[in-house]
């Protein structure tokens, strides 16, 4: 309701993806989820682990239970992920220690292809590639069966800008996002992001935008300047970005429980983070690692 611009309000969301019962047909979970937010992502029902549980299969039909309640609910869906580092199905990693870099791209564009085809009008923004930095001090991109074991076949970032053809080949209206955690705030793995980004736009790779998962703790978090001056630099390169994953943990006590002053400060932190991206045009959508507390997959 605070939100001028009527910015999307999402939850990560699960369905029946590792064979449990649907949350979704529990009453109090699909209340909240339905009548608290406008969006919502599958946690990990569109991820490779359920998606292509063997090599020559697909599996979206968790990814559709969640699609049509988010229709249902006139909601809208963010699409999470295309290519990342982990998470695979059990024959993935193996095939990938004896694959050549032709055969895992041909396997990555079919994934792809199938998943944003599949989902071509359902899904508005997808998180194309996830995670690809890793958190050292060079902010190097980050070992994985797609860029280096075996790879590919591209060099650098050219695996990412690779992956976001595919996408956009598929679905040419989806918007199309990189995210990733700890980019909040100014440091080199925003340097790295935002280098690689700048790159894809003065080449015509097709990206809109950039996640910001906003994983962060009540005692660390990005300074309101800090996150700005991020969304800033991504804004004067014409690009949205997404809060994605936000969620603020706690220390809890022998029984499981939060003071209530860290609480009021996890409240205060949500507010400073949802007032930066109302006050910054190019943030378009903001979004919350789970329902509720009650499924965080924070312990
Ligand atoms: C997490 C899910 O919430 C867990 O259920 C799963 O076991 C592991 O992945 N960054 C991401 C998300 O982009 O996909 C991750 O989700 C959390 C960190």
């Amino acid at each position: 309701a605070a939100a001028p611009q009527g910015i999307p309000i999402g939850a990560a969301a699960s369905a029946d993806e590792y064979g449990e019962t649907s949350p979704l047909l529990n009453p109090s979970y699909a209340n909240l989820l339905s009548s608290q937010y406008s969006m919502l992502e599958p946690g990990n029902a569109m991820k490779w682990d359920v998606t292509q549980p063997t090599q020559t299969t697909y599996n979206f039909e968790p990814g559709d239970e969640l699609v049509a309640f988010a229709q249902a609910n006139q909601m809208r869906v963010r699409g999470h992920n295309l290519c990342w580092y982990t998470q695979f199905p059990s024959w993935l990693q193996p095939y990938a220690a004896t694959a050549t870099p032709a055969q895992m791209a041909t396997l990555l564009q079919n994934h792809i292809n199938a998943e944003v085809t599949h989902f071509a009008g359902q899904v508005f923004a997808w998180d194309v590639v996830n995670e690809a930095f890793d958190d050292s001090s060079a902010a190097a991109l980050r070992d994985s069966i797609w860029y280096n074991q075996p790879g590919i076949g591209q060099t650098g970032t050219g695996y990412i800008a690779q992956a976001f053809q595919w996408a956009h080949a598929a679905d040419p209206s989806a918007l199309l996002f990189y995210n990733d955690y700890n980019i909040e705030e100014p440091g080199p793995k925003f340097d790295a992001v935002l280098s690689m980004v700048q790159d894809f736009v003065n080449n015509g790779v097709p990206i809109n935008g950039v996640g910001f998962e906003m994983h962060v703790l009540s005692t660390y978090y990005p300074s309101a300047t800090q996150l700005a001056q991020n969304m800033q630099a991504l804004a004067a390169l014409g690009l949205q970005v997404h809060i994605t994953e936000m969620d603020v943990r706690l220390p809890v006590d022998a029984s499981g429980n939060a003071s209530a002053a860290d609480l009021q400060t996890q409240a205060q932190v949500y507010q400073t983070i949802m007032t930066v991206c109302l006050q910054q045009p190019n943030c378009t959508a903001f979004q919350v690692w789970g329902v509720s507390y009650n499924d965080s997959w924070i312990p």
